[in-house]
């Protein structure tokens, strides 16, 4: 296809604001997939998947349109992850495409992830159409929702299209406006192969398919390739686009957008973001701002019953196969068995590996504290990246310790702003901005990820019984007064329990979780002392009482049976015990101390 008739966008949104339903609207107006095989949410790959029990991340679409002007163009959809946890993918698919629909709802106005995904649009140069979506609904007020695009970010929404992506209202005129107001791509056709990988993924019947964009030259079923990052070298066995379904072609120019199978063993051996180029006379220099994404959250995650370790593991090697940036090594925990340690891009990513081991995979999973990572600078000036507080070198050796910090963009309705305030200065948070947008306020505060990790998100949804948006970044490391928390049992340490925590917070937190396991652990026969401390220092301490929990004493009269049945459920109720020391503690007293409320 020629470069002039040819458009590459995404489209931003904020969640819930239309995206996937716009997505379905401009497939099916376009005849891209009939009618009769038009599922909803179209571009949502679980949802394929369970439906058709394969892998096809259809989230990447080429549309065939006959515009206005009676020429023949070619629209190619990337979808871009949702959510701030992949914003380094964001960004990558992002700089695939020349420009991008602005999805708002004029019922809600402009969101965090809004903001978010505008300003990563901009820096990727994109030309921006917004949209107004739902319209339809009585509450839109899209001449509010257009001045609070122009006040907040300051993008000329006057030309903004109106449209229901329920209804279909408005769908040609948004079609319309790709063709004319988004860039066609630029490219030299002659010039050596320089292509860039902006997705990977795998699918059981093709193994790895790599999704590309190409900037200059012409890439070919049967050629040789190389990543330039990685200098993994490859031969093409497929080349195609997604309709979303794939259609073979025999080769793909400057400015098209499609995927290509090539033998890859794993997603892993992929990196978003690098440069794919002819193996002999390649391009010399690679695409820009090549950076590969790391965990920053980390947490162990072991089976309730340890019997079910191996399982866990088929599950988790399962899982890495399609997700690279999702990291996992054997841990072997004093209190809780085996396990893995598990690294992940933020808290969203954990939940979803979470659940989906829990859901799909039916292994039932206890979760240590998430931690960041730390930069632990040592006196010889080594710095080590610290996982797992449990592995924080002996002190004496320690020079200082650095932390992630992040800047939080935090929209809320006037009402609640006080209580966001408050939350973020508990959360060690320093104030940066805070301005208005409309009847909403702005709050941007720098605050360490380590307070983030437990239960910002939840505390923040309900403060604000859910009307806050929240999106972060990571801006960098910091030193701050931090130190190991451990938790001791009848004088023993329970590793699973200690977390890394601010000097000035440890002793609320250390008393919460001695008060919380003081719930949680049965009482024995002998009392048992239960202490947070730092270093040898003890900060907080409960004691359980000493008590003999006689289970048969109800039973009067001598009904042998109901007493031996009564004996049974207790030695059963004691397998989900875990024996430390003397002491035994139920699994669920390391999921609920590890809970902040
Ligand atoms: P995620 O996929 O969760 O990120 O959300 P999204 O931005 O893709 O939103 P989605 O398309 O799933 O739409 C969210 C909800 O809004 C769904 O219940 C849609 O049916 C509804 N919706 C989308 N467009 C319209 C519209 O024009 N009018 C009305 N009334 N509802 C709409």
């Amino acid at each position: 296809t020629e470069l002039a008739n040819i458009r590459n966008f995404s489209i931003v949104a904020h969640i819930d604001h239309g995206k996937s339903t716009l997505a379905d609207r401009l497939i099916q107006s376009t005849g891209t997939v009939a009618d009769r095989d038009m599922k909803e949410q179209m571009l949502d790959a679980m949802d394929i998947e369970r439906e058709r029990g394969i892998t096809i991340k259809a989230n990447t679409v080429r549309i065939d349109y006959r515009a206005n002007d009676g020429q023949d163009y070619v629209l190619n959809l990337i979808d871009t992850p949702g959510h701030v946890d992949f914003a380094y993918e964001v960004s990558r698919s992002m700089r695939a495409v020349e420009g991008s629909l602005l999805v708002v709802d004029a019922s809600q106005g402009v969101e965090a992830q809004t903001l978010a995904n505008v300003y990563t649009a901009i820096e990727a140069d994109h030309e921006i159409v917004p949209v107004l979506n739902k319209i339809d609904l009585p509450a839109a007020e899209p001449e509010q929702v257009r001045a609070q695009i122009e006040d907040v970010i300051g993008l000329d929404a006057s030309d903004a299209v109106l449209i229901s992506a329920k209804s279909g209202l408005g769908i040609p005129d948004v079609l319309e406006a790709i063709v004319t107001r988004l860039p066609a791509p630029q490219g030299d056709r002659n010039a050596p192969l320089k292509a860039m990988l902006v997705d990977s993924w795998y699918d059981p019947y093709l193994g790895v398919v790599v999704l590309i964009r190409v900037m200059d030259g012409v890439i070919r079923k049967g050629d040789n390739i190389k990543m330039m990052q990685t200098g993994a070298k490859y031969g093409i066995d497929k080349l195609a686009v997604l309709k979303p379904a794939m259609v073979d072609v025999a080769e793909l120019g400057p400015g098209e957008i499609g995927v290509l199978t090539a033998s890859i063993k794993q997603v892993r051996d992929t990196k978003v973001g690098d440069t794919i180029t002819h193996e002999k006379k390649g391009c010399e220099t690679p695409l820009p701002g090549f950076k590969p994404s790391v965990p920053v959250v980390f947490c162990g995650l072991f089976p309730v019953d340890s019997a079910e370790f191996e399982d866990l593991r088929t599950a988790i090697e399962k899982l890495a196969l399609n997700d690279a940036s999702f990291s996992y090594e054997m841990e072997s925990s004093a209190a809780l068995g085996f396990g893995f340690r598990c690294g992940f891009l933020g808290l969203l990513h954990l939940e979803v590996i979470r659940d989906r081991l829990e859901r799909e995979y039916g292994i039932d999973l206890i979760t240590t504290a998430p931690s960041v990572v730390y930069h632990v600078h040592m006196r010889s000036g080594e710095v080590q990246e610290l996982h797992n507080p449990a592995d924080l070198p002996d002190l004496t050796h320690v020079d200082h310790i650095e932390e992630p910090r992040i800047k939080a963009t935090i929209l809320v309705p006037d009402d609640y702003l006080g209580d966001v305030l408050k939350l973020c200065q508990d959360r060690r948070g320093i104030q940066q901005e805070l301005t208005y947008a409309g009847s909403r306020a702005m709050v941007v505060y720098d605050l360490p990820l380590n307070e983030v990790v437990f239960d910002f998100y939840d505390r923040l949804k309900s403060i604000t019984k859910g009307y806050a948006s929240f999106d972060y970044e990571i801006t960098g490391y910091r030193q701050d007064n931090l130190v190991k928390m451990q938790i001791l049992v009848n004088d023993e340490p329970v590793d699973a329990l200690s977390m890394m925590v601010h000097r000035d917070r440890a002793e609320g937190r250390g008393r919460a979780m001695c008060e919380k396991l003081k719930d949680l652990i049965p009482r024995h026969m002998f009392k048992i002392p239960i202490q947070a401390a730092i270093g040898g220092k003890v900060i907080a301490r409960e004691t359980l009482a000493a008590l003999r929990k006689d289970v048969t004493a109800k039973c009067y009269g001598g009904d042998v049976t109901r007493k031996k049945k009564l004996l049974e459920k207790q030695k059963a109720g004691k397998k989900k015990m875990r024996q430390f020391g003397k002491v035994e503690i139920p699994q669920q007293a390391f999921i609920s101390a590890l809970k902040m409320d």
